[in-house]
């Protein structure tokens, strides 16, 4: 998608092995990318959230192992790369799913051969997120026509934190259907919950909505019940960072009480994921999703520009009260409408026969 006018994914390959990143830390204040090249950069990039997005820390655990073999393509080496990249975030399942994927493609592989089959295997991956997303963007799109047409006027679109192409490699889940759509001319709005504490709805999907021309209004994270209350929210779509076979989806903090408002006033709520975020291994959401505790500075903190335009970190909290930072939690199937996926639109229930011939990790 479009930053000042200039296409760019939100990772690409730069030479000997590295990656270039865009360093989401500092946006939407600063357009900054990294370099990474060393497995404890990839590791950190991923843990401090420079990347952050469930497909996006998917493929960038890819490159991950791949730069870790380029020191030592051991079986041994492979393991601990693993281990390491997948304690750096827990809750999104696209990082086991993309480590086990490299895995198996570079089995067979004699040790000298196995950081390249491993590059590249990143790659193809990196391709095929593209390529869901947009299938997702076109199965959401028609899902949004659909809802334009029986309301007869513009449509009013809810999402919570960001699930648009910075959360991906390009397009975006939650947001690709905003995108396919705004291309096909239809008239749009989107709420975008500010998404404490890290902000990711005010300071990536604002960003990201304004830098590709769509009409958006920053809302605090408690406004959304009031607005589908009053009939000012048409339908509501979030992302997922890990939804289980019978569709409980794991999603950024708040999440659930978004979908338990939509639920209450009859607004549909709908998850956008690609397949790699489905863990078939799991039924229960609720009792098996592991979530993410973050530092509680986080919560007690903000980040922002000063008038002089300096990046700042404030103090919001008296000093000395304990802060918990849930970073998600689980909306359970019973409260989703549908499932958006890159192989059409679903209800809960029908995951399984939706994506049955998807192959299944063991
Ligand atoms: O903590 P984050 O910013 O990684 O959380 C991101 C989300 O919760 C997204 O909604 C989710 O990963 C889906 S991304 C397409």
């Amino acid at each position: 998608m479009l930053i000042d006018g200039r296409r760019m994914r939100t990772i690409w390959p730069a030479g000997d092995g590295a990656v270039e990143i865009i360093d989401q830390r500092l946006l939407p204040h600063r357009l900054v990318t990294a370099r990474l090249t060393r497995l404890a950069e990839f590791v950190a990039a991923i843990a401090d959230m420079q990347v952050r997005g469930a497909p996006l820390i998917g493929i960038t655990a890819a490159y991950g192992l791949a730069a870790a073999l380029r020191v030592d393509p051991s079986d041994r080496a492979v393991a601990e790369a693993r281990t390491a990249l997948l304690a750096a975030r827990p809750t999104a399942v696209n990082l086991a799913w993309a480590l086990e994927r490299v895995a198996r493609r570079i089995a067979p592989a004699p040790n000298q051969r196995r950081a390249a089959a491993a590059f590249s295997e990143a790659s193809t991956m990196a391709d095929e997120d593209v390529q869901s997303c947009r299938h997702i963007g076109e199965a959401g799109a028609r899902l949004l026509t659909d809802l334009a047409a029986r309301k007869n006027g513009d449509l009013n679109l809810l999402t919570h934190c960001n699930a648009g192409w910075l959360a991906t490699v390009d397009w975006g889940t939650a947001l690709a259907p905003v995108y396919v759509a705004a291309e096909q001319g239809l008239n749009l709005h989107v709420w975008v919950d500010e998404t404490r504490p890290r902000n990711q709805g005010a300071g990536l999907t604002a960003f990201e909505l304004g830098q590709q021309g769509v009409d958006h209004t920053i809302i605090v994270d408690n406004a959304g019940g009031h607005l589908m209350q009053h009939g000012r929210v048409d339908v509501v779509i979030v992302g997922a960072d890990r939804v289980t076979r019978t569709g409980d989806a794991a999603n950024k903090i708040g999440t659930y009480l978004k979908a338990l408002a939509a639920h209450d006033t009859g607004v549909p709520f709908y998850v956008a994921v690609p397949t790699s975020t489905i863990d078939w291994t799991l039924s229960d959401g609720l009792a098996a999703i592991p979530i993410e505790e973050r530092d509680g500075r986080e919560v007690t903190h903000m980040v922002g520009t000063d008038a002089a335009g300096a990046l700042t970190e404030v103090r919001i909290a008296a000093p000395g009260s304990a802060a918990a930072n849930y970073a998600f939690d689980v909306t359970p199937a019973r409260l989703i409408t549908g499932f958006i996926t890159e192989r059409g639109v679903c209800a809960p229930g029908e995951l399984a026969a939706l994506l049955c011939d998807v192959e299944v990790p063991a």
